[in-house]
């Protein structure tokens, strides 16, 4: 562990992190957008700069100060998003999918501001799917023995929920949150459980989202031996 004067367990690690919410424009002002703040990414970015990581958080749309010793990224869209992490995860040891990623983006792009007309409905506006970046990364894995995770907020059944995702994702870990009123979107902290592909559930209780973090960096140390 990176904490307490032990030896950091991520020395020589290159860590990818991403946070925040993807965002798909519609026309220049406005946009399909997610309520996530970013802020577990940026728990995760931090807990791994201080376990001894070298980290890039690539960071979707947020409002949060840089992380210190980190390498940010910018981006705005989901194809955005997918570009920097193939790039950033060409020599990762792990990637971590902790941002909310839009799955449908507006078929088209409208250039100017879309008005609104005084005798008439506005024209619906038709979605395509976005590429899911957290299966394709996992099924085509950029280093070999490298650590995928991924996040999901679920409301019902959220362990069997969970089980499909992370077999359906072919992920190594997946976070499951219950979303609730005090938990996951812009709280302060997180209760969760993480799944493990080999079948262990491990519980983290509520708490702050650097506790959080840190189990997951155990489970990603532990996995990458
Ligand atoms: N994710 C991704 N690319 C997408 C959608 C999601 O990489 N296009 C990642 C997220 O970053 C997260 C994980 O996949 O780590 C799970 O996201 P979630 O939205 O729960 O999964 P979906 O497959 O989109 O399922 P749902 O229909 O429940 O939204
Ligand atoms: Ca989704």
């Amino acid at each position: 562990r990176g904490t307490g004067g032990l030896a950091p367990d991520l020395a020589g690690r290159h860590v990818v992190v991403s946070a925040g919410g993807t965002r798909e424009p519609l026309d220049p002002v406005r946009f399909l957008g997610n309520r996530s703040s970013g802020r577990q990414g940026y728990a995760l970015a931090r807990t791994a700069v201080a376990r001894g990581a070298r980290v890039t958080l690539l960071a979707a749309n947020t409002a949060l100060p840089d992380p210190a010793g980190a390498d940010v990224v910018r981006v705005g869209t989901t194809v955005e998003l997918q570009d920097a992490v193939l790039k950033a995860a060409a020599d990762a040891d792990a990637v971590v999918m902790a941002a909310a990623v839009a799955d449908f983006r507006p078929v088209t792009y409208v250039t100017g501001k879309i008005k609104k007309k005084e005798d008439r409905d506005p024209e619906p506006i038709a979605l395509t799917r976005n590429p899911d970046i957290l299966a394709g990364i996992s099924a085509d894995r950029p280093r070999p023995g490298q650590v995928v995770v991924g996040f999901a907020a679920e409301t019902d059944d959220v362990l069997a929920n969970g089980r499909a995702k992370l077999a359906r994702k072919g992920c190594d870990l997946l976070v499951v949150n219950e979303v609730g009123e005090s938990k996951a979107f812009g709280s302060d902290g997180n209760e969760a459980v993480v799944l493990t592909a080999g079948g262990r559930e491990v519980p983290v209780p509520y708490g702050p989202k650097e506790a959080l973090a840190d189990v997951v960096w155990d489970l990603v140390a532990e996995s990458l031996g």
